[in-house]
């Protein structure tokens, strides 16, 4: 879908539906031109008391005059309580009805009074990104219905002529975003047999033809000489090689780079320890850290921000087998330590040791991973929240402004010396799993053990990664959680894009 900036009049924008912002109250000024052309529909609605402009409230209007042919009006609630994601919210929203509807294109904007103080670039940029989140389905491994709803082409974001310039970078930014969420959700999407570790790689291989970026794949030989054996332990069970995925941007010369690393486990049976056979589908949802980095490699492509940012990927699949690693199994990772591994379904934190590990000799300046790791983030924080463990204070809060800013919200856990018990063991020098409490603590503690010589946040995704049914703002499925994230962070620390 294309965002297309447009600086127009409300009154001149042509087009079969115009979604229209507006909080709680009566009609705002800045409809009156608008609402004149459309024969006073906008008018009616308010009078009558059917639309007031309440948090998620919409209603459509079909327009006896002027150049938009339907009016959609959605309501943020009080103008004063308005914010970044409340306009991001609304306008994604306004997407999935348009989607719905079939319209192929469509107008949208956020009256000047419900702006509450952000400016026309933020706007812009949240709009952009809301519209994207809506619009997106995916059609491609199904025949085409007998009566297909056509796919969203594009979205006008409407602001004032006078705002075109202030705009422009947020529309910039907002397309980039889009780009690399659209990428990143249609990889969370392909099912585990098309979207391989080699797969994986592929896609990056592609990612770093098209835009210029250093990209190195290790396969199963290269994994092995590095000494990986944590991830090399997950991956014996398959019959698909694992690959060890490094992608580097560079836009500032010999600069620290901040690594991303991500959870690329493209399927996720828990092997040896088995998962239940209910839901056990979603797991192909396992490299939505993965997904996720690959995603913000696209925006970086797109808007080249003046900074360093470095990209890994450990890919495998986790299947049950004959020559599978079973529960009780020692194994040695790249960083030294000896690993018990005494649940085979606490596989993220094996391959994503090595990866922390492996990062050191990027000397990075900061270091964000972002996996699928624990059921139990679900228990602690519900499908709203990211759960963020880090080893620099100053680290998990410039992570949780980002978070912020992306409505990607994070919410932190402790790693206190307490908790290291749950990683001992008796046998080796850690375990990958702990008893039955702070089952997301566990996890992170595991990752701690592998850091060294640098600040560093752990992101769980387990219940962000993916919906499991609709919701007002996207569709059942992958939510792209953490390319906008990643990339309020990377902008913030390369002082814009
Ligand atoms: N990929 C799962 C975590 C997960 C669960 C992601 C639900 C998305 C939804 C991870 O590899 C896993 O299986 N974790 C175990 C850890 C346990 C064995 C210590 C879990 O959460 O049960
Ligand atoms: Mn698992
Ligand atoms: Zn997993």
């Amino acid at each position: 879908m294309k965002i297309a900036l447009v600086a127009k009049a409300l009154p001149d924008v042509n087009t079969p539906l115009l979604a229209v912002l507006v909080a709680a109250g009566d009609v705002p000024p800045s409809l009156t031109s608008l609402d004149a052309a459309a024969g006073g529909v906008v008018q009616r609605a308010f009078g009558s008391g059917d639309f007031k402009g309440k948090k998620d409230e919409t209603s459509l209007l079909y327009a006896t005059g002027g150049k938009a042919q339907r009016i959609l009006l959605l309501g943020l609630g009080k103008a004063e309580e308005v914010t970044r994601q409340s306009l991001r919210r609304a306008a994604a929203v306004a997407a999935r009805r348009a989607r719905a509807m079939g319209t192929g294109t469509f107008a949208l904007t956020a009256v000047p009074e419900a702006r509450n103080g952000l400016s026309a670039r933020d706007v812009t940029q949240v709009l952009g990104e809301g519209a994207a989140q809506g619009a997106w389905a995916f059609t491609e491994l199904k025949r085409p219905a007998e009566d297909p709803k056509p796919e969203m082409q594009s979205v006008d974001v409407v602001v004032a002529p006078r705002e075109a310039s202030e705009a422009g970078p947020g529309h910039r930014t907002a397309e980039a975003i889009a780009a690399g969420h659209r990428l990143t959700r249609n990889l969370q999407m392909q099912p585990g047999n098309i979207c391989t570790p080699s797969y994986l790689a592929d896609q990056a291989r592609q990612l770093a033809e098209r835009h210029g970026f250093g990209v190195t794949v290790l396969d199963r030989a290269g994994i092995q000489k590095e000494g990986m054996g944590a991830l090399l332990a997950v991956a014996q069970g398959s019959a698909q090689e694992p690959r060890f995925i490094t992608l580097e941007y560079r836009a500032a010369g010999d600069a620290a780079p901040v690594a991303l690393i991500g959870k690329g486990v493209t399927f996720d049976s828990g092997g040896i320890s088995i998962k239940p056979a209910q839901n056990m589908e979603d797991m192909k949802f396992d490299m939505s850290g993965a997904a996720a980095v690959l995603g913000t490699f696209e925006v970086l492509g797109q808007l080249k921000p003046k900074l360093n940012v470095v990209g890994l990927i450990p890919a495998t699949e986790n299947l049950p087998s004959g020559t599978a690693v079973k529960p009780g199994d020692v194994v040695k990772s790249h960083f030294g330590k000896t690993i018990e591994i005494v649940n085979t379904d606490a596989e993220g934190r094996l391959i994503l040791c090595d990866a922390l590990s492996y990062v050191r000799r990027h000397k990075p300046a900061a270091v964000l991973d972002a996996a699928t790791l624990t059921g139990a983030v679900v228990v602690a924080l519900g499908y709203h929240a990211i759960g963020l463990m880090g080893n620099d204070e100053a680290l998990v809060a410039e992570v949780r402004e980002a978070g912020e800013r992306a409505g990607e919200r994070c919410w932190p856990l402790p790693l206190w010396d307490e908790y290291r018990d749950l990683v001992k063991s008796e046998i080796a020098d850690v375990r990958n799993s702990g008893g039955r409490g702070a089952g997301t603590i566990a996890g992170g503690w595991f990752l701690k053990e592998f850091v060294d010589g640098y600040p560093w946040v752990h992101l769980d995704i387990a219940g962000t990664a993916y919906t499991e049914g609709d919701g007002p703002t996207q569709a059942k499925g992958p939510t792209a959680v953490c390319v906008r994230l990643f990339t309020e962070f990377l902008l913030r620390r390369a002082g814009g894009p």
